[in-house]
């Protein structure tokens, strides 16, 4: 899983995270020990000499363990920031492949919250875990070691009190788990909730439904309430439990250790060491069961990172470069339906477009306009029939050649909130202010653009421009590109018939020598392709000239004649 193998990278760093972790569980090990040392030999026999030298050699323990603890703790955080970093970047540019149903099969929000929730769980996770997790059985096992050496009558303690806490924690821990998955799912939820209330916000208001919305979201934030109070109510519980054995462990020793004392079969040195190792024991026990508690939630957070990093996205085209413009798009007998979805969208569609020509695509709203265009951008691949591009069957042409030669408008409009210039310069990272000028003046921006209008704020992806003229930026934009093949999804629909005109005279000159697929509702738009596809529920209703269409194709006349002209210049 990519997951861990972003950890191999920094396996010399872990290893010194171990190894002083080590050394600063050995310190504080042996310092309990020293400490017995001083009292039952130094101060019973009142030997200062002893005192001081055992002394001298705990404060260089001491100094030893915390530059030990120290620099483990320095190390981890460093490692550990490095590796989520890494992880962020690593599903950035895996969500950046994917492809438009990889994305909806996730959804926008679980991505989301995948790369910043989920990745922050992770990082608190090894950050708070990774010294603990060794710490603990080194403190446990050492403890256990270093008690039972202290003394074994005393040790009898030890099998009564470990049993309790460890099936206490069973227990616990037992209760907790399945939670952790509930929880995430339903933060996802609220943040879904949220991007829709956003992004659907002028429907809403429109329709007055904040009301309904606020009641969906109330009850989406409520149920996460609920389960994130049972779970913390469970930790919260955990804890006075735990502290009450560990203590009543402690009154224990003390019992039996006075005893001891008492027949001198223990020193106090001794009781005192002994009391801190099993603290040192039990502490570990449950310094561990926390993390055992983490690691469930961590591993739902992980599992959903890997999701998406190990997620095999769905590819379209293949290796073939295109060594040439575009020159040809010829579509045979093509059939698709989306992959979710029974029903297809396209049936048996032929048409055939060359360098010079202009396809024009007509028919009703939900006709398969725009799946067609997206199979000839490689967005989704033909389930049957076959796309040929310069001959070439689609599936094989890699997306980056087919890319590079295609120039687009699609039909959803989408800026970002930089300038003009910066906007236009995303179709040509090089393109010059005076060609991003010539291609503002081809799409007929200039009516409301003034003359230096590059530097303007496009606000809020565009919203300080209408949709007719959102419609001519972005066709500005597609003809900043140089590209062998410009597609227009339906981007003449907000033009007034007059500015539609002129928009399209002045591309004729533009784009004489390319291809060129115009989709459009309005027959007046496509009146002078060289070849008009008429689409019917995903069919093909007609094809040929506008003349043609007119005076053999009943599907046609009926669209023309719908929108009340009778198109004879
Ligand atoms: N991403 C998608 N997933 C599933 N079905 C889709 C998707 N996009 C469009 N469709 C369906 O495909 C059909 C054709 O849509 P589309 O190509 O957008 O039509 P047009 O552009 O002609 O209005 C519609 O019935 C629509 O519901
Ligand atoms: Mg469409």
């Amino acid at each position: 899983m990519e997951i861990y193998r972003g950890l191999n990278k920094y396996k010399f760093r872990i290893l010194v995270v171990l190894l002083l972790t080590f050394g600063n569980a050995l310190g504080e090990l042996f310092l309990p020990k020293l400490m017995s040392l001083v009292i039952d030999k130094g101060v019973a026999y009142g030997d200062t000499q002893y005192i001081l030298r055992v002394g001298l050699l705990m404060i260089v323990v001491v100094i030893l363990t915390v530059t030990c603890r120290a620099s483990a703790a320095y190390h981890s955080s460093k490692t550990t920031m490095a590796f989520s970093r890494d992880l962020r970047y690593k599903l950035f540019k895996k969500i950046n492949y994917l492809s438009f149903d990889d994305v909806e099969h996730f959804s926008i929000s679980s991505l989301i919250t995948r790369t910043t929730d989920d990745v922050n769980q992770v990082e608190q996770m090894v950050l708070m875990a990774l010294r603990p997790l060794i710490r603990g059985p080194l403190m446990f096992i050492g403890g256990l070691i270093m008690a039972l050496s202290t003394n074994l009558k005393l040790s009898v303690i030890l099998p009564i009190t470990i049993p309790f806490i460890a099936v206490g924690l069973y227990i616990i821990l037992k209760m907790g788990l399945p939670y952790f998955p509930i929880l995430q799912k339903r933060l996802d939820k609220i943040n879904e909730l949220f991007r829709r209330r956003l992004t659907g916000l002028r429907v809403i208001r429109a329709f007055s439904r904040d009301d309904l919305e606020e009641e969906i979201f109330d009850n989406a934030n409520e149920k996460y309430r609920e389960m994130a109070t049972k779970v913390n109510k469970l930790l919260i519980n955990m804890r006075p439990l735990l502290t009450i054995i560990l203590n009543l462990a402690l009154v224990l020793v003390m019992y039996f250790g006075a005893k001891l004392i008492d027949i001198r079969e223990l020193g106090v040195g001794e009781l005192m060491a002994y009391i801190q190792y099993i603290t040192q024991v039990l502490t570990a026990m449950i310094m561990m069961s926390f993390l055992l508690n983490l690691i469930p939630r961590t591993l739902a957070s992980m599992d959903r990172i890997s999701e998406v990093l190990d997620y095999n996205r769905t590819k379209t085209g293949g290796k073939e470069k295109l060594n040439d413009e575009i020159y040809e798009i010829r579509g045979e007998n093509i059939s698709f339906g989306y992959p979710d979805a029974h029903r297809k969208v396209l049936n048996n569609i032929s048409f055939d477009v060359k360098k010079g020509e202009t396809l024009g695509i007509i028919g009703g709203t939900g006709s398969g306009k725009t799946t067609l265009l997206r199979l000839i951008l490689q967005f989704y691949e033909p389930g049957y029939g076959e796309l040929f591009v310069n001959g070439k069957d689609i599936r094989n042409i890699n997306n980056y050649y087919m890319r590079e030669e295609i120039s687009y408008v699609p039909q959803d409009l989408f800026f970002f909130s930089k300038s003009i210039r910066n906007n236009m310069k995303y179709a040509k990272k090089d393109a010059s202010d005076s060609e991003i000028n010539k291609s503002l003046d081809y799409a007929k921006t200039r009516d409301f653009l003034g003359e230096d209008a590059l530097c303007d704020n496009m606000t809020r992806g565009g919203v300080n421009f209408s949709g007719g003229q959102r419609q001519r930026l972005s066709i500005a934009r597609a003809l900043t590109r140089d590209a062998s093949v410009y597609i227009f999804d339906d981007s003449f629909s907000a033009l007034d018939y007059k500015t539609d005109y002129e928009l399209r005279m002045s591309l004729k000159d533009f784009i004489s020598n390319k291809i060129v697929i115009i989709v459009a509702q309005r027959v007046a738009t496509i009146l002078n392709a060289d070849k008009i596809l008429v689409l019917e529920d995903g069919e093909v209703a007609g094809y040929g000239t506008h003349e043609d269409l007119m005076k053999n194709n009943e599907v046609y006349r009926e669209i023309a004649i719908s929108q009340g002209q009778d198109y004879e210049e």
